[in-house]
């Protein structure tokens, strides 16, 4: 697909070369930039890549002015009507909806691979009671690349196949411990005979010593939010596991990577600091406040869950679950949920406001999310942590598609070197 040219001329030399235009199915044409290095001697700049398509993708297609989000080709608003979570990551990874008999394969293939090795256990004794749990979670996955030795040969396909299907079903067993860890109860083994948010929940909230039963509508919730997390192109945490991975590491150790991306407050972390900015916020009278300081300059404060890279319309997937929130609280008896209207006036002030309204900032993914997590009881150190579970779908599709590429390339970007020229040693007597 080639069919456009562009032609870039050194206005000094007066040297030109022809880039090619590369078409996708939808969205803007990427340039091929081969020939300007080699031509020009030049790199290209683009810090933050705001304007550079590192890879190509079959996965997810996100088109942030018109608000839209497909998944393999899927409206993502059709995906969290009709499909579950273990569905979508089958689509997500396979690249289609599976037969029944697909599904059932798959769903049982995760189902019976939940539990983790004892050893893995024991490593959670080593963290303080207090430790984060995405610093707990990045750890132990990264420690997997410790066991399971028999399935990782990356250029094996049924290898990558059975990793798959390790790290999603084991991920949430993880994340449990973890949970269970900083509170010091006991560890609580998965159920098989439970689907895989059921098993999630039951996880954190059974106790050995009386019987729990997992609440439907909560069980209901986090397999909608997770639909919605589960994949979003090449963000900065996506991006991270394609970076290490295309080293040939082994992929928990990818997996690991993502997490640790993840986790800061620009991105999946932004769940967490958006209930405690709300918290922070208190009350409807002291919006204006916190709207003033998000828009002061000097004030490092942002509105956190507001603005992101790609979406400058409505993120589609805000919008399904702030429907959602009213559904989910009016169904768990919650209706009035203060954190909740705070959040919906907080939203209407921003929407309104000539500082929002110029910079195209809409709530993103995270700014109803927590409200959903509080309501189901999860604490707010665990939601970046449930993030994680849902976007390991994600990370696991794109480095399957990456390492399954014949062309892969290590990555490896070029830099504007800003630093001091070629200088000699000096000795300390002359050190000024
Ligand atoms: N509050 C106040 N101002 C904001 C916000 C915000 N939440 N987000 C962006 N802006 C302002 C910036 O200060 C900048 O203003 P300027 O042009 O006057 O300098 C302008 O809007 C553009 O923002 P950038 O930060 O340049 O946009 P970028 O694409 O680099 O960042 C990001 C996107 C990181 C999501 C940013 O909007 C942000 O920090 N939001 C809050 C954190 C958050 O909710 N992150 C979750 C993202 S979704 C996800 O990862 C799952």
């Amino acid at each position: 697909m080639t069919d456009k040219k562009y032609e870039l001329t050194n206005l000094s030399s007066g040297k030109k070369s022809i880039l090619e235009a590369r078409s996708g199915t939808l969205g803007p044409d990427v340039l091929n930039i081969a020939n300007v290095t080699r031509d020009h001697g030049v790199f290209t700049f683009d810090p933050g890549f705001m304007a550079t398509a590192a890879c190509e993708s079959k996965i997810t297609y996100i088109d942030g002015d018109e608000g839209v989000l497909l998944y393999r080709g899927y409206p993502v608003e059709q995906l969290a009507e009709k499909s579950n979570f273990l569905e979508v990551a089958y689509l997500l990874i396979n690249g289609q909806l599976p037969s029944a008999a697909q599904l059932a394969e798959f769903v049982h293939a995760i189902q019976y691979h939940t539990m983790i090795n004892e050893s893995l256990l024991r490593f959670f004794n080593g963290f303080q009671y207090n430790a984060h749990p995405m610093a707990m979670l990045s750890g132990v996955v990264a420690s997997m690349a410790a066991f399971y030795h028999d399935s990782t040969d990356i250029h094996n396909p049924r290898h990558r196949e059975i990793f798959a299907h390790r790290i999603i079903a084991k991920i949430p067993t993880i994340a449990a411990a973890a949970y269970k860890h900083s509170t010091g109860q006991p560890f609580m083994y998965p159920r098989n005979d439970h689907d895989y948010c059921a098993n999630l929940l039951n996880m954190f909230f059974s106790v050995p010593c009386e019987n729990y039963q997992v609440d439907p509508v909560a069980a209901q919730a986090l397999d909608l939010l997770f639909i919605l997390h589960a994949d979003h192109e090449q963000n900065a945490s996506t991006s991270t596991v394609r970076l290490a991975g295309s080293t040939g590491t082994n992929p928990y150790a990818a997996i690991s990577a993502g997490i640790s991306a993840l986790w800061g407050p620009a991105h999946g972390g932004a769940n967490e600091a958006v209930l405690a900015m709300l918290e922070q916020i208190g009350t409807a009278e002291n919006i204006p406040k916190f709207v003033a300081k998000a828009k002061d300059k000097n004030d490092n404060f942002k509105l956190m869950g507001f603005g992101h890279r790609v979406y400058k319309n409505r993120d589609p997937r805000a919008t399904i679950i702030r429907a959602m929130c009213h559904k989910v609280l009016a169904k768990l008896g919650k209706s009035d949920n203060p954190l909740f209207e705070l959040a919906l006036r907080l939203e209407e002030v921003a929407l309104k406001d000539e500082y929002f309204i110029e910079r195209k900032l809409y709530p993103n993914v995270d700014f109803y999310s927590g409200i959903i997590y509080s309501a189901i009881k999860i604490p707010q150190s665990m939601f970046t942590v449930m993030f994680a579970i849902a976007r390991t779908v994600g990370w696991v599709a794109h480095w399957q598609e990456m390492i399954s590429d014949p062309g892969m390339k290590i990555g490896r970007p070029r830099q504007l070197y800003a630093g001091p020229e070629r200088r000699d040693y000096a000795e300390m007597s002359n050190r000024g």
